[in-house]
């Protein structure tokens, strides 16, 4: 992990969780303004997080084409603001996708998933030129894990996954009355030994009856904006 810059004009050591997350949340607009022109398209991620940057994103509207979003609650909140929203299948390049996670580490891996959009969350990222994450420092992990690792699941499969990801030593559990936007549940994994993140991420998906799980390790972030008492550091990987 190496810290690239950090924007000291917003320290405020008495800043509030949700007010570093409108911090982080507006200088991810300041980061992508100058790499927009009038055919960008943005991907757009959901949570607390990202529903700041999107309330950020529509004073800068006219500067780009529209948005594919990570989930119907952020394609209604994007259309709401008067932002044209598109399917993923019509579009030819994302620009580049700014979305919140539940946890990152020294690499920017991340879990996500805490909204239950992960998957969507996923194939948005996947398709993106450039994957930025927002996040306040209570994100910030040596090895990834305490956050249990959401893994959304076809609903027929919902206990042959549970008892495969009990044979990795951990406890799944079943989030109670989510259903997701593509009309699956979720099985949140706890304790489980992340340690090798890109390894477990292909293993887990590899369950049958897993749409996929909620680790970005295969395509990690490629910078992470994360705000602290000490303002919003730019961080990459290496
Ligand atoms: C939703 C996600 C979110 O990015 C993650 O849960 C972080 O949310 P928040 O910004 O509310 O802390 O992955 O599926």
């Amino acid at each position: 992990m190496r810290i690239i810059g950090r924007n000291t004009l917003m320290k405020m050591p008495l800043m509030t969780q949700d007010e570093l997350k409108l911090a982080v949340a507006k200088a991810a607009i300041e980061y992508i303004t100058p790499k927009l022109d009038k055919e960008s398209v943005i991907g757009v991620g959901t949570g607390s997080t990202a529903n700041l940057f999107i309330q950020e994103l529509g004073n800068i509207k006219h500067l780009f084409d529209g948005a594919v979003a990570s989930s119907d609650e952020t394609a209604r909140r994007l259309n709401d603001l008067g932002i044209s929203v598109y399917e993923l299948n019509d579009v030819n390049e994302i620009l580049v996708y700014v979305d919140g996670a539940d946890e990152f580490d020294p690499r920017l891996n991340l879990i996500k998933g805490g909204g239950a959009a992960l998957t969507r969350e996923k194939i948005v990222a996947a398709v993106a030129k450039e994957f930025v994450c927002i996040v306040d420092d209570t994100k910030q992990v040596d090895i990834l894990g305490e956050f249990p690792l959401p893994v959304e699941v076809i609903p027929m499969a919902r206990s042959h996954v549970a008892r495969e990801l009990c044979k990795l030593n951990a406890q799944p559990v079943y989030r109670q009355g989510v259903v997701t936007d593509n009309g699956n549940v979720i099985i949140d994994v706890h304790n489980l030994d992340i340690s090798d993140a890109k390894g477990i991420e292909a293993k887990i998906n590899n369950i049958v009856g897993v749409v996929t799980n909620g680790l970005f390790a295969q395509r990690n972030a490629d910078l992470l904006l994360m705000g602290s008492a000490d303002g919003v550091a730019k961080i990459t990987a290496k």
